[in-house]
């Protein structure tokens, strides 16, 4: 494992996985600094992190700002998280814009990696940017590292990603700094955003059905498209593994082994003690993105022993449970 001692800098710290893998790493010893603009991400997602000694915040937007890095030396270590992320809704009307920032995003760290030359540099990559063709049906969307190429995303969010990817295998190739990259399926946990147009698919679900006033919760599509869903805390356990890990490979597909269906999801949020809903309503007018995907982990599994853990029924209810606190 990594020695306790390594500083690591987050960025997008402020967000879903950011705020959870700065905990995750501050648990296992090491400091972290912390950088976010709060485009997504919120002060009260780093609330608890404040009084932590070994943690820092930078305020700075990655884009314009340059001074986020100014002591980052040859023996740190770099989490890249920050991007431009949303549900599938916010991507598709909005998909120039995405890909452009996540682009000069991307770019300006690898200037950063360029000048600094962390010993280790980890970017989240995302299911998102593998072959639309292979995402097709529910039961044979089986995603491994090696399917990646030929590219072929469904959306400008999964080319910007894959575009970063291939830039900073450029940046690192002559110079010491080790990257390892985490394909991650559709991540879902607290903090995250439930109610403004970027919410993504379960959020955005949960808030629905805790906000219906008809006792129906209304879901895009016809339901059957599915996602191999993973919980928060088991991607922030991928980032502190492969931040110790000094094999062979460089990617790694995070995810569980199997689909769950979004009318599934919409069912099982029905089940929540706290949720009133008599009936699911599809709305087969609105976009669906890819059918189906999952994750061949076994690469992970191999190489990190990193597994998933959380169970998706009980982790979707202790954030329904985290939702509604929060809603007050
Ligand atoms: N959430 C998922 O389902 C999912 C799936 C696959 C991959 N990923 C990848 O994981 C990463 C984070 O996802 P998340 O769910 O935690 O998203 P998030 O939106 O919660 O976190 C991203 C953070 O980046 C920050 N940010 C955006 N632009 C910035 C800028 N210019 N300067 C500084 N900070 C900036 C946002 O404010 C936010 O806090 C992304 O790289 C995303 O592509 C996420």
């Amino acid at each position: 494992m990594i020695q306790p001692v390594r500083r690591i800098f987050v960025t997008g710290v402020a967000g879903m996985i950011g705020s959870n893998t700065a905990r995750a790493l501050l648990s296992h010893g090491h400091e972290v600094i912390g950088i976010d603009n709060f485009w997504r991400g919120t002060p009260a997602n780093l609330k608890d992190l404040a009084s932590n000694s070994r943690f820092t915040f930078r305020h700075a937007d990655l884009i314009s700002d340059e001074d986020w890095h100014r002591d980052m030396g040859a023996q740190d270590g770099l989490v890249h998280i920050a991007d431009i992320v949303a549900g599938i809704g916010y991507v598709f009307s909005n998909e120039w814009q995405v890909f452009q920032r996540n682009l000069l995003i991307n770019t300006r760290v690898a200037r950063a990696v360029s000048e600094r030359q962390p010993a280790r540099f980890v970017y989240l990559g995302t299911a998102c940017s593998y072959p639309q063709q292979m995402q097709r049906s529910v039961e044979s969307s089986v995603l491994a590292e090696r399917d990646k190429f030929p590219a072929d995303p469904e959306s400008g969010y999964g080319w910007s990603k894959l575009v970063g990817e291939i830039e900073f295998r450029l940046v690192t190739k002559n110079i010491p700094t080790r990257l390892d990259v985490l394909d991650l399926h559709n991540v879902y946990g607290w903090p995250c955003v439930y109610r403004n147009a970027t919410a993504q698919v379960i959020p955005s679900l949960i808030n629905k059905a805790l906000t219906a006033t008809d006792g129906r919760l209304h879901v895009w599509g016809d339901g059957k498209q599915g996602r191999a869903f993973v919980h928060v805390d088991d991607v922030a356990d991928a980032i502190v593994r492969v931040l110790g890990y000094e094999g062979p490979e460089s990617t790694f597909m995070i995810g569980p082994g199997h689909c769950t269906t979004i009318a599934e999801v919409a069912r099982l949020i029905q089940q929540h003690p706290g949720v009133r809903i008599q009936e699911i309503v599809f709305d087969t007018s609105k976009p669906t993105g890819d059918i189906g995907r999952f994750a061949d982990a076994g690469l992970a599994a191999r190489e990190l022993g990193w597994q998933p853990r959380v169970d998706f029924r009980s982790g979707l209810h202790v954030l329904i449970d985290r939702v509604i606190e929060d809603r007050g």
